[in-house]
């Protein structure tokens, strides 16, 4: 994992734009909130679901890049005074308070421009215009207002409210599981000839660890510390969020996290061997403490 973590820092240095002196908040800001910080979870599921079906590195890297530029513009936004309000971001102070509101808004529009064309234009991606159509497609409906943003949409119009569980797991599905589950289906697009059985496991893996890493992330705003988490516990219960916890409490949501584990887990008996990277992601998906 940690030589993934370090390959994806070094990709991302060599694609995020460099100092320029007319746009030098802008740039700061971009390379501030996507460099050194993170754990990368979306980027390893690239490469680890890349190395269980065999395909080129060099790919992996531009659609870990694209990924992870799509996933730092939501965490900008997310912690804006309009949206989550939050101080510390990745042990750091938010973008909006480290430069302004409007830098970090334009930070996370650029960031998310970026990640497209990446998608469309990278030399360095060997694949047919048809692939990288299909990888665009689904890249831009999983971010979209029936993916991330609508999810974080749903997440801003429930506080204060109380949600079924029903909803509740539509809006993690949405404003976590999509990017998560794109973070496995855009490397397995990379081979045509993939059989559709395989795609449907790899989906059912996808759903139930995207899902399991929102109910984590839930739970651990609860149980662990800002020093620990490098965002401020406490923040959900704050602003009055529907989440697991407070809807099932925490000990019917552990149990939640471990049915979702064990799941997952089956869904990749086919793959055998070549599925050790994505298990172990799985594993380190529920256990984290941040
Ligand atoms: C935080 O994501 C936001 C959620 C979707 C829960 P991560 O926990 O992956 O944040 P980083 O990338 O490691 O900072
Ligand atoms: C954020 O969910 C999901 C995103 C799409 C960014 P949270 O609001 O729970 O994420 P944190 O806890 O601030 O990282
Ligand atoms: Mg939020
Ligand atoms: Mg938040
Ligand atoms: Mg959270």
């Amino acid at each position: 994992m940690q030589d993934k973590q370090t390959r994806i820092e070094s990709v991302l240095e060599q694609l995020l734009p460099r100092k320029d002196s007319q746009r030098s908040q802008l740039h700061a800001a971009i390379r501030y909130s996507s460099l050194d910080g993170g754990k990368r979870v979306r980027p390893l599921l690239v490469y680890a679901t890349g190395k269980a079906l065999n395909i080129a590195v060099e790919n992996l890297d531009i659609i870990a890049a694209a990924i992870e530029m799509i996933h730092v513009y939501s965490l900008i936004h997310d912690d804006l005074p309009a949206m989550d309000d939050d101080d510390l971001r990745r042990g750091k102070a938010t973008n909006h308070k480290a430069f302004d509101e409007a830098t970090a808004i334009l930070a996370g529009d650029a960031l998310q421009a970026m990640a497209f064309n990446l998608l469309a234009s990278s030399k360095k991606m060997t694949l047919s215009a048809d692939i990288r159509l299909r990888l665009i497609s689904e890249l831009s409906s999983a971010a979209g207002s029936l993916g991330m943003v609508g999810g974080q949409a749903i997440d801003l119009a429930s506080v204060n409210q109380s949600l079924t569980l029903e909803q509740l797991e539509q809006m993690h599905h949405a404003k976590t599981g999509a990017l998560i589950c794109a973070s496995v289906l855009m490397p397995a697009y990379c081979d045509p000839s993939l059989s559709e059985q395989k795609i449907v496991q790899l989906t059912q893996f996808a759903n139930c660890i995207g899902l399991a890493f929102q109910v984590q992330d839930d739970i651990l705003d609860i149980e662990s510390d800002t020093e620990t988490l490098g965002k401020t516990q406490g923040s959900d219960l704050a602003a009055n969020k529907p989440t697991y916890p407070s809807i099932i409490g925490l000990k019917a949501s552990k149990q939640k996290l471990q049915d979702l584990y064990q799941t997952a887990m089956h869904s990749l008996d086919e793959f055998g061997d070549s599925a050790q990277s994505l298990k172990q992601l799985a594993r380190f998906i529920v256990k984290r403490r941040k």
